[in-house]
């Protein structure tokens, strides 16, 4: 999990070839187009620890001012490109940008950031907000959080940079669990996750699965990956060829865990595997707000690349690309250059890709789906967790995440989802043995760079001034400031903030991905019936309800059957969920029986139009109700209200619509909108 990022070397005056060469490369900036041949060596300025003390010296011209050779995008370069007013700008404020700041002057909480905290004080400081280290009596506008929403659990107002059961949600299991139940609703579409079994629950299903394949190809070589639930960094990670490889723990009790089909043909760079971090923004959950960080991180292996044998099984160093890891290997190359060494900018690998005439806007589009679709999954479930913590009527903040994405780019460039991190790492330092066996903290000027990019671009997208109505005109951030400030100090505004790294893409690509949100729209049944009292299980009488309220039970599915169903689900649940807190039955397994019903009602047609037919049928049985005092209150919490969601997605003639949009591109955003592309 552990991430660092070059930015490749470009001076100014090779922006406009590179732009050409690249078209819709992402990256935060003009330097996010790979190194022209003569900068490609140059080295980043370096700045060490006070040796001995292992406490970070950071030099003062880091940050602005002086072109360093890679830190050359928002911060260093973008303070070049749109001056910071008052720092060195030599430029006049007006009364009205002066006006425009002071009214925007934000307060920060960052005494929970932990090791995001550095580059949150430098984000703060360039946007010329508040922070407030040590907490604040009065409420703050915004409260950064190291680990999660319960850091600080006394937060009633403002927003805070977690949201409730994101970790939970992005364990391993729960991970592969809710992409799983889209792919079967949509098994096209979510076929960029690898085949993955959970354990120890499915491993008899796991064994007979794999023995059945080899019986019919005794040459069938294929390799799995067995990856701890709430691992990271590679730790407990292994490969085995077979079931019986499993390591048991405590006698015969395999670890909770996910076992996944092994990528065994990645694309190779100079013969090594590696993969991709992406920064993703989750800047609201209803409406759906999603912004991609332009620029990520490769981060490659440190032996050459051999396809699975059984003799190179255990050979981290060729298999595993986590820089944790690889760091200890006397392979890893540490580069000033972007676009060598074991860790390189994303952009670098793309213009290289590009270079041999590989379509890099479609890769990029892929992911992009990716992202997207990978969101879309895990909406559903949030949106309880979210209802639970933060109830309607209770006072609390809103909420906002950055995600790591971990992507592994095929050989035939097929982009494959390997896991999300909730807490992708924020440091800006680095590790770096200073003297034999002697650590230290180094500032490292391209996390430095990236990271406070991404920080500061949330930020400014989380400003209590800009949050207005979504975007779904397509207006970005700087378009709201303009509106804001009256045309006259536009310019002057737009010049004083750098342009933002975080693409938006959703809702911008709404119409193209929206048929995927069905179980969100079961979730917003399940909520309905949940009540407000910060439940996460619906019991039997609410489940009965649901069920007589949507009119599903007749003369062949009675009362009783509802019973026998809810109990037969909801024991199943209870076994597999090892740290469910209550009773009941949780959204997987109202989505269970949801789908059950769906197939005996609709028994003649396909899977997904069976849940979709079931879903009009109690989306209109409960149109216009709600006012029976075992269901939901109507007058539900303003930041999950389904009325509120985009796209009016609880309407039956909304759902007919729904059906009508059929993916153009099968959720490709390739075809969809060339972007210019941006520079910040
Ligand atoms: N299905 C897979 N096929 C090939 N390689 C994989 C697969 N899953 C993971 N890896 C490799 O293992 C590394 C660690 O896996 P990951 O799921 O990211 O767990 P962790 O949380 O430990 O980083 C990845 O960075 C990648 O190099
Ligand atoms: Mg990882």
């Amino acid at each position: 999990m552990s991430d660092h990022y070059e930015k490749p070397n470009v001076p100014e005056q090779m922006e406009a070839r590179t732009a050409e060469a690249t078209g819709n490369l992402p990256g935060c900036s003009p330097a996010s187009a790979p190194p022209a041949p003569e900068t490609a060596e140059k080295p980043c300025s370096k700045v060490k620890s006070k040796p001995g003390t292992g406490i970070v010296k950071r030099s003062p011209d880091l940050l602005v001012n002086k072109p360093r050779a890679c830190a050359s995008s928002d911060p260093g370069k973008g303070a070049r490109r749109h001056a910071l007013p008052g720092k060195g700008s030599g430029k006049a404020e007006t009364a009205a940008v002066k006006a425009v700041r002071n009214a925007t002057s934000v307060t920060v909480d960052t005494s929970k950031a932990k090791t995001s905290l550095e580059a949150l004080k430098l984000s703060i400081r360039q946007l010329k907000w508040k922070e407030f280290p040590m907490g604040r009596r009065t409420a703050c506008d915004i409260y950064w959080h190291g680990v999660s929403f319960h850091d600080n659990e006394n937060i009633v107002s403002g927003q805070v940079n977690k949201f409730p059961g994101m970790v939970e949600m992005l364990r391993k299991i729960n991970l592969s669990r809710a992409v799983r139940t889209m792919q079967q609703l949509f098994p096209d579409e979510y076929n960029f996750y690898p085949r993955s079994w959970i354990l120890p629950e499915e491993f008899q299903l796991f064994s007979t699965q794999i023995r059945l394949l080899k019986d019919s190809d005794c040459t069938m070589k294929t390799t799995f990956i067995v990856k701890p639930d709430s691992g990271s960094q590679g730790d407990g990670i292994y490969l085995i060829r077979d079931p019986a490889d499993l390591r048991a723990i405590s006698g015969s009790q395999v670890k909770q865990a996910v076992v996944q089909e092994y990528i065994q043909k990645p694309l190779l760079i100079d013969k090594l595997k590696f993969d991709v971090r992406l920064y993703v923004l989750v800047r609201s959950l209803d409406p759906l707000e999603i912004y991609i960080a332009k620029e990520g991180l490769s981060r490659f292996c440190t032996e050459p690349y051999q396809e699975p044998s059984q003799k190179n099984l255990s050979h981290v160093f060729m298999h595993l690309t986590n820089y944790s890891l690889n760091i200890h290997s006397g392979n890893f190359v540490h580069s000033d250059s972007c676009n060598t060494g074991s860790k390189r900018t994303f952009s670098s690998v793309l213009y290289r890709l590009a270079s041999k005439g590989v379509d890099i806007k479609k890769v990029w589009s892929d992911i992009i789906a990716l992202v997207i679709k990978t969101v879309i999954a895990l909406v559903p479930e949030l949106k309880v967790y979210y209802q639970a913590d933060i109830p309607p009527g209770k006072p609390g903040p809103t909420c906002f995440q950055i995600l790591g994405f971990d992507i592994l780019l095929m050989k035939n460039l097929k982009p494959v989802l390997l896991e999300v991190n909730a807490n992708p790492s924020m440091r800006i330092e680095h590790e770096q043995e200073v003297s034999p066996g002697v650590f230290e903290y180094v500032p490292s000027p391209v996390d430095e760079e990236v990271k406070v990019g991404v920080i500061r671009d949330t930020l400014r997208l989380m400003d209590p001034a800009q949050r207005k109505p979504p975007t779904l005109l397509g207006r970005t951030p700087e378009d709201a400031i303009i509106v804001e400030a009256g045309s006259d100090e536009k310019a002057e505004l737009v010049g004083a903030l750098p342009s933002l790294c975080l693409k938006p893409v959703f809702p911008k690509y709404m119409k193209q991905f929206n048929y995927l949100r069905i179980l969100e729209r079961i979730a917003d049944i399940f909520l309905r019936f949940l009540g407000v009292k910060g439940t996460m299980k619906l019991g039997p009488t609410s489940f009965r309800t649901f069920i007589r309220n949507c009119k599903l039970s007749n003369s062949s599915f009675t009362m009783a059957s509802v019973d026998i169903l809810y109990i037969d689900i909801t024991r199943r649940w209870a076994g597999a969920l090892s740290d469910s807190r209550e009773s009941g039955m949780g959204l997987q397994a109202f989505v269970e029986a949801f789908f059950f019903l769906a197939s005996r009602r609709f028994k003649a047609t396909p899977p997904r139009e069976q849940v979709i037919s079931l879903l009009e049928l109690c989306e209109s049985a409960l149109e216009g109700e709600g006012h029976d005092e075992k269901t939901r209150p109507s007058k539900s919490h303003p930041a999950l209200n389904s009325a509120r969601v985009p796209c009016a997605l609880n309407s039956p003639a909304a759902t007919r619509r729904l059906q009508t949009l059929q993916p153009s591109g099968k959720g490709n955003v390739e075809a969809w909108e060339a972007e210019p592309r941006t520079s910040c």
